[in-house]
């Protein structure tokens, strides 16, 4: 839509248009108005006349976001259509390391631990967490990383892996950077966050905040829709956005200055990670991978992960969403799950693998989303869908995989590493996780020799917490057993930091 057919609903506009006095604003307004005419988006400048300067600076800012390059090819194919779900038919599970080395691995093995170890020392690793999402499952007004997660001691997921962190620049005596992906709806409150615990102790310098990008949502005919009358809707552009947003933001070059070989991934909502696991990394450096990933027994056929399996020699992840019913249910002759590797979204990335994923064109795959997403209709008013009316575009870290060569898939213990925090109650519930927390330390201590409660049905009677500052792993409490009790009584409270 043109200027003049704007008319048709503002009129009166060129007395109100603020754009007249300021060249910068106008000339920015014609240049947009010059990407979105012949796209046929223009009638998202309807009410620019009425916006303030600063609605109008702003409504630009976000039009003149949208990588027109990455998103135009998408709009027939993703948005007008509906993709084809294409599930290859020649599935096969993924080739999986285990945690404990079988005959003739146990030499690989320590080589590959003591590999890790010196990679950490000579500060070649880094940690990124994403935590852009939204949260909204959880029905947290605020960034996920703030919510408080441990059983006591009050520790935030961000506490926590900071508590991580610390611990182990310690014993490794490196300077690990932490990376930490935000989205520009939450960037400004995660660092204030941060700033307000005073970094955990951490040196400021060593954590780089960085936001994802933000794409446009579409109505299903391919048409830009707005959120507000001077802003556009946008969302986070998924957490494949992230290899985008480390090359865009020049985190990946700050990552190369300081000499980074690999970064350790993982998701904010997961208490339990071990982001410094020094067999994971020895084994991917061991076995050149470019990308390598962690993965668990699933919990049932349909529990909600991403299906780790190998098609045409690559490892590919499978969305449960998309994972059809003969795949989730099939079982190898003797009775078990056939595909059962459940992604944790725990990966190890080298950096030069990013740089190549990033390169010249963006090589990650996007997928469509269908959303109720809330829209100024033509006539100024607010609309509230409850069924879904746009599409957001998304693309997914864990698309990387096929791309990388000698992907690495190590197969750990669920309830070691993993108990996501998603959602308000149930499976993957704060609740759970923190179930899950007290019963690993339970299990940690016993391996030390302390004796913990348990009731009837084997779970502990009693709440046990180890902060990281105290131990990482079982390994660790077990070299402090002179500071342990041998005793938990009853009902009793335990808080090891
Ligand atoms: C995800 C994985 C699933 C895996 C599971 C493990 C996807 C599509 N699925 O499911 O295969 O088994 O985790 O817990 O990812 N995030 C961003 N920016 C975004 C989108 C997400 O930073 O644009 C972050 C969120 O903050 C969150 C994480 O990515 O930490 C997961 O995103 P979410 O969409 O909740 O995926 P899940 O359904 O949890």
């Amino acid at each position: 839509m043109g200027l003049g057919a704007d008319r048709r609903q503002s009129p009166g506009r060129e007395d109100r248009m603020v754009i007249t006095g300021s060249r910068p604003i106008e000339r920015r307004y014609q240049t947009c108005l010059a990407a979105l005419s012949p796209r046929g988006q223009d009638h998202v400048l309807r009410w620019f006349p009425e916006l303030n300067p600063a609605q109008q600076a702003q409504l630009l800012d976000d039009i003149e976001s949208i990588p027109w390059d990455l998103v135009e090819p998408l709009l027939e194919s993703h948005v007008r259509q509906v993709p084809p779900k294409v599930v290859p038919a020649n599935l096969e599970p993924a080739p999986v390391w285990s945690r404990a080395p079988g005959s003739g691995q146990k030499r690989l093995y320590a080589e590959a631990l003591e590999l890790g170890r010196q990679m950490l020392k000579e500060g070649k690793v880094a940690v990124l967490t994403v935590a852009g999402g939204q949260g909204t499952r959880l029905g947290f007004d605020g960034p996920k990383g703030e919510v408080v997660v441990t059983p006591s001691g009050g520790l935030s997921l961000f506490g926590l892996f900071a508590a991580m962190l610390a611990t182990a620049r310690d014993r490794y005596d490196a300077p690990i950077p932490w990376y930490i992906m935000t989205s520009p709806e939450n960037h400004e409150r995660t660092e204030a966050y941060f700033q307000q615990q005073q970094y955990f102790g951490l040196p400021p310098e060593d954590i780089c905040f960085f936001a994802q990008g933000m794409l446009p949502a579409f109505d299903f005919q391919g048409r830009l829709l707005l959120a507000q009358k001077h802003r556009l809707a946008l969302a986070p552009d998924g957490h494949g956005g992230t290899l985008r947003a480390l090359v865009e933001n020049e985190a990946l070059l700050d990552m190369h200055d300081r000499g980074i070989d690999i970064i350790s991934y993982f998701q904010v909502d997961n208490p339990l990670v071990k982001p410094f696991d020094p067999l994971f990394i020895g084994l991917h450096a061991q076995a050149g991978s470019d990308m390598s990933t962690k993965v668990c027994a699933k919990a049932d056929d349909h529990e909600k992960v991403g299906n780790v399996c190998l098609h045409d020699g690559e490892v590919v992840v499978i969305e449960y969403t998309d994972f059809p019913d003969e795949y989730a249910t099939a079982r190898t002759p003797d009775g078990r799950r056939k595909f059962d590797a459940g992604n944790l979204a725990i990966h190890l990335l080298d950096t030069w693998f990013v740089d190549r994923i990033v390169g010249q064109t963006f090589q990650l795959p996007f997928r469509r989303a269908e959303k109720a997403v809330p829209f100024v209709d033509e006539f100024g008013s607010l609309q509230m869908p409850t069924t879904p009316n746009a599409v957001k575009l998304e693309t997914f870290i864990f698309d990387a995989l096929p791309l990388a060569d000698h992907a690495l898939v190590l197969e750990v213990d669920r309830a070691e590493e993993f108990s996501p925090v998603k959602n308000a109650t149930g499976v993957d519930s704060l609740e759970w996780a923190q179930r899950d927390q007290v019963r690993r330390a339970c299990r940690w201590l016993e391996a030390a020799g302390v004796h913990i409660p348990r009731r009837p049905d084997g779970e502990p009677d009693c709440t046990v917490v180890i902060a990281p500052s105290f131990a990482l792993d079982a390994e660790d409490v077990r070299e402090r057993r002179s500071e342990l009790p041998s005793v938990v009584e009853p009902g009793g409270q335990l808080y090891l930091s």
